[in-house]
């Protein structure tokens, strides 16, 4: 028996009024087409592996900061560094030579981006307990932060909030940043019933932002909602106060290469950012983990490209929505400016639909496969529907075309399709950092992938994913890897996995033969609490207090190392770090300063040695099983489906549905546009082809979702919810 409900209405005015408010609008989201295309100087630049050059202006960046402001951001965090056993000469013969450093953050969604705040507040010199302990500095003398999937929104929030503190970032600083508001579900921010009027409201405005972008002739997909809602938390311009309303653009608009303008970037204050995604090759409609070949892609301030040596191909970043066909535009005025809107960055990064909607495989986390099933029918019957470019993934617009035909995979499409930056099994972006060109001496990864099946930490998959495909197919690009454990049983046996590690602190030659990798995996409170940092990577919603404890926790790891056959932290782990930070520039120095006593003696604890590995029978007195320190938390917010007894994971049910319904608006928005054509005229339709339905089973009960187009042209549009 159906019981039409019709309860969500999304009104789409077609003409609808711009907001005259000064903070923009949401239909900002959409770019500008039809550009003049500046003939000044080259917007794409084609190379190759052996003549690998930085884009001028990321040079310019990097160098200039390295000269004014890294040399006494070093003194501040080492001082003459007799703390860690160097006579002030060496230091002062350092200078000139610093360590070249780079910090990754991997994946995870909303887990990834408080694990990287986490660390980075520990080695944030404006911290004052980090700054205590010795660790806060390192974020000050590094030169590059890259950043993937939820490791990017970290990483676009500290950009375009003007490189606050963390604290400042994710709470809110009473004024102009109003925190993640990470309690506000990212799919149905008003509570999982969609039907509420806020999220009304929400949807209303992610579908004006997406239709905005529709209307420029540009293909969009289901990265783009997921790009307005990654945009409301971590973009400035979201309050608690204007969540639901339309007074800002809430982040539409701001775009990544307008990076350069903030007022930090003006005083070299942040490092250089990075953030990347990998690609499917077009046509192979892959639903599944890539294999290492694929491109992968990365975009910075400046530019968006690739150093694999299949491309090795970069266009100018302001340019990037631009169709070019051999380093050309169709013609001179077929440029596109605006594409790159930060939320549709970092939801590229993150846009791992093509995996999570597979339809083969039953790979929806926390569902039984019925619930699962449900769902991903109602998705692949959308998706079907709409296949003018494939929706499962971010759509570029191709600018290498009729570039490296012998092996670029995509030079002949129109398109790129861009997916999630962990697809291919790298979850910690460590490859941009190897690009020869950069020259970085000292790479930190942050991981908090979710690779264990019990309890959800990290077993150093990534790093050996990303070990292999650069020591098998990146040696003419990136520098070689340093020794690590060779599988991931190697990385849990010798306990690298729980812990701070440092690799490749022994090369054999000079200068070094590959970098040095500092490696921060999540791990259990190293004091033996129980730990709140290994949640699931669906997990959409925190609550403050969650988030508080999240991200302490992580901090009080960072700073205090481990204490070898004990629980507790290590005072010396701070000056271990500045230790591994400096030892790359002896290398540059010559003669050749040899390591002090006591960095070594750090070195025999921190560093990983494959001839005399480590255990993990070091670090007794663990807790590794996830426990929730605000059971209440966010739960209230399931009370809708708590009712109808479905058997929930956080906020994941909202988030498919809500993406369901999106979904159905690009149907109905490609429909219109066929109808259009087809009868430009009629003013009023009322089609039954529109009133397809789909099931959706959540746990006892069935969903029928509705797509149910009424009056276009007058601008109401409805979609029927129904119980079955
Ligand atoms: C520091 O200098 C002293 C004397 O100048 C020298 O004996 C010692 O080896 C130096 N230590 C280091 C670590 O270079
Ligand atoms: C590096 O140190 C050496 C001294 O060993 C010095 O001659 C050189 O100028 C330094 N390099 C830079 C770039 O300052
Ligand atoms: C929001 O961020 C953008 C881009 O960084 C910046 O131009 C703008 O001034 C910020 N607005 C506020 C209110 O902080
Ligand atoms: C935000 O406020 C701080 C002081 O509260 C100010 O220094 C900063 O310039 C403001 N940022 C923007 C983008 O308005
Ligand atoms: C914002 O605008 C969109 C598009 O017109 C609309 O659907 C939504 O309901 C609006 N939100 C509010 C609070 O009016
Ligand atoms: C991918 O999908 C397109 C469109 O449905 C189809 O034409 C093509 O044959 C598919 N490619 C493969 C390798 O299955
Ligand atoms: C590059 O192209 C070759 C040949 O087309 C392919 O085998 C390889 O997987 C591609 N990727 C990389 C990273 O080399
Ligand atoms: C991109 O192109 C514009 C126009 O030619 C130019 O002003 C800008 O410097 C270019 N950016 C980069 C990173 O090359
Ligand atoms: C230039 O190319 C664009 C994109 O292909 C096209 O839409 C436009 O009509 C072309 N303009 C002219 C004058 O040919
Ligand atoms: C430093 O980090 C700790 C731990 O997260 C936090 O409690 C404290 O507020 C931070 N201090 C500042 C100034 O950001
Ligand atoms: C972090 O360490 C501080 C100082 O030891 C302690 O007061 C605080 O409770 C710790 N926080 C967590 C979440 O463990
Ligand atoms: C830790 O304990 C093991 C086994 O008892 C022992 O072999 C090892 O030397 C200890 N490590 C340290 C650093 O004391």
């Amino acid at each position: 028996m159906l019981l039409p409900l019709p309860l969500l209405a999304l009104t789409f005015g077609l003409a609808a009024a711009a907001s005259t408010s000064n903070e923009g609008s949401v239909t900002d989201y959409a770019p500008t087409t039809g550009v003049q295309c500046p003939t000044d100087a080259p917007l794409v630049r084609v190379f190759t592996p052996q003549d690998q050059t930085l884009n001028a202006l990321e040079a310019e960046y990097v160098d200039a900061r390295a000269s004014n402001v890294i040399p006494g951001a070093w003194r501040d965090w080492i001082g003459d560094g007799s703390g860690i056993g160097y006579n002030a000469s060496v230091i002062t013969a350092m200078e000139g030579n610093w360590s070249k450093i780079g910090i990754a953050i991997s994946g995870g969604g909303f887990r990834a981006a408080q694990y990287g705040a986490g660390v980075l507040s520990g080695l944030d010199a404006r911290n004052e307990s980090a700054k205590a302990a010795g660790t806060g500095g390192l974020l000050q003398v590094a030169s590059y932060l890259s950043g993937l999937s939820g490791g990017s929104w970290i990483t676009g929030s500290l950009y375009m909030n003007n490189w606050p503190t963390v604290k400042d970032m994710v709470f809110g600083n009473g004024g102009n940043l109003s925190g993640w508001l990470l309690d506000l579900n990212l799919a149905a921010p008003a509570g999982l019933d969609l039907f509420n009027q806020d999220n009304q409201y929400f949807y209303g405005s992610l579908l004006w932002s997406i239709e905005a972008k529709a209307m420029k002739g540009l293909d969009t997909s289901i990265t783009d909602p997921w790009a307005r809602m990654i945009s409301y938390h971590f973009l400035n311009q979201t309050t608690r106060a204007n969540f639901f309303n339309n007074d800002t653009a809430h982040g539409a608009g701001q775009l990544w290469s307008k990076i350069p303008e903030i007022p930090a970037w003006q005083q070299y204050e942040p490092p250089f950012p990075i953030v990347m995604s990998d690609s499917r090759p077009v046509g192979s409609n892959m639903t599944t983990a890539l294999p290492p070949g694929p491109v992968v892609y990365e975009m910075t301030p400046f530019e968006f490209g690739s150093w694999d040596p299949n491309l090795s191909a970069m266009v100018n970043m302001t340019y990037a929505g631009t169709h070019f066909v051999n380093s050309n535009p169709p013609n001179a005025t077929a440029c596109v400016t605006g594409f790159d809107q930060a939320g549709f960055i970092m939801g590229s990064s993150a846009s791992l639909f093509n995996q999570i909607l597979d339809f083969g495989q039953n790979t929806l986390q926390g569902f039984s496969s019925q619930d699962a099933s449900g769902l991903l029918y109602v998705l692949d019957r959308q998706l079907q529907e709409v296949s003018t470019r494939a929706n499962d993934v971010a759509n570029w617009p191709n600018p290498f075309q009729a570039l490296k035909p012998q092996t670029f995979e995509d030079s002949a499409s129109d398109w790129l399709e861009l997916i999630d930056g962990s697809s291919n099994g790298e979850n910690v972006p460590i490859g941009q950092l190897f690009v020869r060109a950069r020259g970085l001496d000292v790479i930190v990864a942050v991981d908090s992938s979710a690779d264990e099946a019990t309890f959800a930490w990290p077993n150093g998959s990534s790093i050996v994913k990303s070990a292999s495909r650069m020591t098998n197919l990146l040696l003419a690009s990136h520098q070689p890897f340093p020794p690590i454990p060779m599988t991931t049983d190697d990385f849990i046996s010798t306990g690298v996995n729980r812990r701070p590690t440092f690799f490749g602190c022994y090369p054999t030659q000079s200068p070094p033969e590959y970098p040095m990798l500092i490696y921060f995996p999540n791990s259990p409170p190293l004091n033996g609490d129980n730990p709140t940092t290994n949640t699931g990577t669906f997990q959409i919603a925190y609550s403050p207090i969650q988030t508080r404890i999240f991200i302490d926790q992580v901090h009080n790891n960072t700073i205090g190392g481990f204490v070898p056959n004990a629980t507790g932290s290590d005072s010396n782990f701070g000056k271990c770090l500045q230790c591994a930070a400096v030892d790359r520039a002896r290398y540059k120095i010559s003669p050749m300063p040899s390591r002090s006593d006591f960095c070594t003696t750090c070195f025999q604890q921190y560093c990983y040695d494959a001839q005399n590995p480590p255990s993990q029978s070091e670090l007794p007195g663990r807790q590794f099983a996830f426990v929730d320190p605000d059971p209440q938390g966010v739960s209230g917010a399931l009370t809708f489906f708590a009712a109808h007894k479905a058997a929930l994971i956080g906020g994941f049910v909202g988030l498919f549905v809500a993406i369901a319904l999106l979904v159905t608006f690009l149907i109905w928005w490609k429909r219109r546009k066929s109808r259009e054509a087809e009868y430009h005229a009629v003013g009023d339709l009322h089609d039954a082809e529109d009133e397809d339905a789909y099931l959706v089973t959540l746990g006892l009960d069935k969903y029928e979702l509705k797509p149910r187009r009424r009056k276009w042209l007058k601008g109401g549009d409805k979609f029927a919810f129904s119980f079955m």
